[in-house]
């Protein structure tokens, strides 16, 4: 028995394949690096969500339901954010907004738990700084529309594209802890809603979807790519972990960093970011992965997707608090098909756990 189940195969899927030897993911059959250049986020959910329920589904349907679903759901922001939800982390706040949301198995339903954390993080980012929210515009993508809700300002084409390659890049990934709760979920037959619930629970944790904001505070806290080893060693000394390395499935660099890092340099290549820090991270990667590999020369540790997604989400002008919910954002889309294939295909999950406490005295 081992107690984080790896090697168990726990599902059948047809979404997506993590080949954590190879370095190598594949989204219903087509490779990240081809999905990242050609794909906005409506083209991955069509690509994910297609043949899982009732509907034809394309991207050009997708994004104008979204836009509609995100007009409609402004509304629950202005009725529920009171002082209690926004004294929360955005990524909690988003959860309880989400936890309104009725339940159901339609596309419909898959819309809207599409759409909410897109409007729900940017509004609650906007009322806990003291502003007030901005309106969706049904008329934008996903990507241009949450943006500009975060900022008040029109994203330029490389930001959209820079989150557009984001949300694409972390829309599935095999059976990952938020993933394999969402079909948890799903084989009861509670609903999408309770599904996407589970999820975000299981993806806030650090060892998981919480890493990209302590990736910001290393960087903050080494400077200066001189400091890098030293600043390094310290917390790995004091027994700390270094956050965006080390990966359960990965046992080589984790593909996600590779696109993630491709589609940032075009804002800093821009003048729309300080182009010093991605001088910082390489220099701290560099160092962090040559003291991983004197420490633990058995175990390959390796960047993972969290280390460039600081750097990208912070050069869009996202918090670090909010890293956690953006990544929400993009991941709900594959928490909707996991689910609706689990219920299409899949039997109530339900393993055995061995008894290892004491039995009761005998009479
Ligand atoms: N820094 C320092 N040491 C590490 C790191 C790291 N980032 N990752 C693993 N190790 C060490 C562990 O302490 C362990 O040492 P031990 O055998 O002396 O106890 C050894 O390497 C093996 O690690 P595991 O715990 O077996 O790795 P596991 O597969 O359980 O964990 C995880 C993977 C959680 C991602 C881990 O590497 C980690 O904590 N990384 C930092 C957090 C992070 O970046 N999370 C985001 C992951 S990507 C995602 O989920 C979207």
């Amino acid at each position: 028995m081992k107690s984080g189940l790896e090697d168990v195969i726990a599902a059948e899927t047809k979404l997506s394949d993590v080949d954590g030897a190879a370095g190598r993911l594949i989204i219903r059959g087509v490779s990240l690096d081809d999905l990242v250049a050609t794909s906005r986020f409506e083209d991955v959910a069509a690509l994910l969500l297609d043949g899982l329920f009732d509907e034809h589904i394309d991207a050009t349907s997708i994004r104008t339901q979204l836009g509609a679903a995100r007009v409609a759901l402004f509304s629950h922001v202005e009725a529920a954010a009171d002082a209690t939800l926004l004294a929360l982390p955005p990524v909690d706040a988003v959860r309880a907004l989400l936890a309104r949301i009725e339940d159901g198995e339609d596309f419909a339903s898959a819309i809207r738990l599409m759409a909410a954390p897109a409007v729900f993080l940017p509004a609650v980012l906007r009322l806990q700084k003291g502003d007030a929210p901005i309106k969706p515009d049904a008329s934008l993508s996903q990507s241009a529309d949450i943006l500009r809700m975060l900022t008040g300002r029109v994203p330029t084409a490389e930001q959209t594209a820079g989150l557009d390659a984001y949300l694409v890049t972390i829309s599935d990934h095999g059976l990952n802890a938020s993933t394999f709760a969402s079909r948890v979920i799903a084989s009861t037959h509670a609903g999408l809603t309770s599904s996407v619930l589970a999820a975000i629970s299981a993806l806030k944790g650090p060892l998981h979807g919480g890493a990209p904001g302590p990736v910001l505070d290393m960087l903050d806290g080494v400077g200066k790519p001189e400091n890098a080893r030293e600043w390094l060693s310290h917390a790995l000394d004091h027994g700390e972990r270094l956050m965006g390395f080390g990966h359960r499935i990965y046992r080589v660099r984790d593909p996600r960093a590779d696109a993630l890092k491709t589609a940032l340099k075009p804002i800093f290549a821009s003048g729309q970011a300080d182009a010093g820090r991605i001088a910082l991270a390489e220099a701290i990667e560099a160092a962090a992965l040559a003291l991983l590999k004197e420490r633990k020369p058995d175990r390959p540790l390796e960047t993972n997707v969290e280390y460039y997604t600081a750097l990208l989400l912070d050069a869009l002008g996202f918090p670090r608090n909010a890293f956690t919910g953006v990544f929400a954002i993009g991941r709900t889309v594959g928490w909707i098909a996991h689910a609706r294939e689990q219920t299409l295909d899949g039997r109530l999950i339900r393993p055995q756990s061995r008894y290892v406490g004491p039995l009761p005295k005998a009479a």
